[in-house]
């Protein structure tokens, strides 16, 4: 079954978005949704090994506390860092957290802790060990990630932050799994730190937000995808741009199960 990637959510998965950017909690979307169910919008549904029923288990799944307890951590000690500029690519652009004179720190930058555990429940979902990220930020996101790596046997991130703040990015890592990296340069040289034969197993799309930039990375990781692998790509509703750059990711007919979680994380899975 499929839907365009810009339909609204059906009567039965329209719950209340839930944004808890300013909370220092690592808690499940569920309970960060302050008693709502988090919006689901289900796009295609033709996978044998996904349905609605697992897709919500997985992004309800209780997080040990114990597990992502650095990041809240390392939330709060990233306060302490002076704003940093963006990379000069984005020139005269605006960005989505971007301060006025283009300085972001990692609170504007970074996922909520909410938006962390479901980058960690799909992880984990999928026993993932080798993860890739498209914009590191300062680590947060990065750390998510990281610590899912952390639990799989081998399990490894290769992150990459075009900005000088890859340097704060692999600290934070460092903190969740040391074999993780941040590489600080343009993702476009992913391949380049990739035996042939790797397989990724999920993929963060969290850069730019414009159409041509996030297909971009989108068509630089096809030929990489594991058979029964996952893309996230953040910030759906950022713009026009970011919403068509998503559905010509969907018309491309790679992923057998694609939805929007709160209209946000776009989710295309394979297999
Ligand atoms: C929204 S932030 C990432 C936030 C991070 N994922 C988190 O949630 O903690 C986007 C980042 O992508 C970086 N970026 C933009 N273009 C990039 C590229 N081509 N390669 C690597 N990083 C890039 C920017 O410098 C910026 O720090």
């Amino acid at each position: 079954m499929t839907q365009p990637a810009d339909a609204e959510p059906t009567p039965e998965d329209n719950r209340a978005p839930e944004d808890n950017r300013a909370s220092e909690t690592n808690r499940a979307p569920e309970a960060a949704a302050e008693g709502s169910r988090v919006a689901v919008t289900y796009l295609r549904e033709s996978s044998p090994r996904w349905n609605r029923a697992r897709f919500r288990k997985v992004l309800e799944a209780p997080v040990d506390p114990a597990e992502l307890a650095e990041i809240g951590r390392r939330r709060i000690a990233l306060r302490h860092y002076a704003p940093a500029p963006l990379h000069p690519s984005y020139a005269g652009q605006y960005h989505a957290g971007g301060g006025a004179e283009g300085q972001v720190t990692a609170d504007l930058l970074s996922v909520s802790p909410a938006y962390g555990a479901v980058l960690y429940n799909l992880a984990r979902s999928i026993d993932a060990k080798l993860l890739v990220e498209n914009g590191a930020g300062f680590g947060i996101s990065s750390m998510y990630l990281a610590a899912a790596a952390r639990r799989a046997e081998g399990g490894t991130l290769l992150s990459f932050e075009i900005s000088d703040y890859a340097q704060i990015a692999q600290a934070s890592v460092n903190l969740v799994d040391p074999g993780s990296r941040v590489v600080q340069g343009d993702f476009a040289c992913f391949p380049g730190h990739l035996a042939g034969t790797a397989a990724i197993d999920l993929a963060f799309i969290d850069a730019m937000h414009d159409k041509d930039s996030m297909l971009r990375a989108f068509k630089s990781l096809i030929g990489w995808m594991a058979p029964q692998s996952i893309i996230i790509v953040d910030d759906l509703y950022y713009s026009e741009s970011s919403r068509e750059g998503f559905r010509c990711m969907m018309r491309m007919e790679l992923h057998d199960f694609v939805c929007i979680v709160n209209k946000r994380f776009g989710v295309l899975i394979k297999g």
